[in-house]
């Protein structure tokens, strides 16, 4: 299967099963990897900068706690159901198996939601990862990644929420 990138793809008419090993590849993959590095890096800084950031990094290792939750939940329920459920129906559509996963795809979109509102949470209490100048390099490094995973998130259910839609348009 050839590899696709975001540039120049219509994600209108590529086949499921092609979107579905693209958001495994380009960001389920990395998101189980980095997930705990970042959990780790937000409580250090949180650890180390109390005195001189502790208001805002406070801030950050709840929300970004609680995005980690959310999308634990989210790559469970896409990579033990629903990304199968879809792949069976492009092999063989049922209106039966599209009610099942309209179900899904109802909770999931839910889980994106609120995931979108925990980055822009994110964003706004770092001030767009706004380093103060007590900032060590593992504080730069952690707003960093913060910032990469947020972008990364964007496009991830800007791609999925295609699919969606094409499903709910059936
Ligand atoms: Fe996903």
């Amino acid at each position: 299967m050839a590899k696709l990138n975001n540039e120049n793809v219509d994600w209108q008419i590529v086949r499921y099963s092609e979107i579905i090993e693209h958001i495994l590849r380009n960001y389920h993959i990395k998101l189980k990897k980095e997930l705990p590095e970042i959990e780790k890096l937000v409580y250090t800084i949180f650890k180390v900068h109390f005195e001189d950031s502790g208001d805002i990094l406070e801030k950050v290792h709840r929300l970004f706690g609680q995005l980690k939750t959310i999308l634990e939940s989210h790559i469970i329920k896409e990579e033990r159901a629903l990304f199968y459920m879809i792949m069976d129906y492009e092999k063989e559509p049922s209106e039966e198996l599209l009610g099942d996963i309209m179900k899904i795809v109802e909770n999931v979109e839910g889980d994106n939601k609120e995931i979108v509102e925990l980055i822009e949470g994110i964003n706004k209490v770092t001030k767009n990862y706004l380093v103060p100048s007590t900032g060590c390099p593992t504080y730069v490094n952690t707003y960093n990644k913060l910032k990469e995973m947020g972008e990364g998130l964007i496009e991830h259910i800007a791609i999925e929420s295609i699919m969606f839609n094409r499903l709910k348009n059936k």
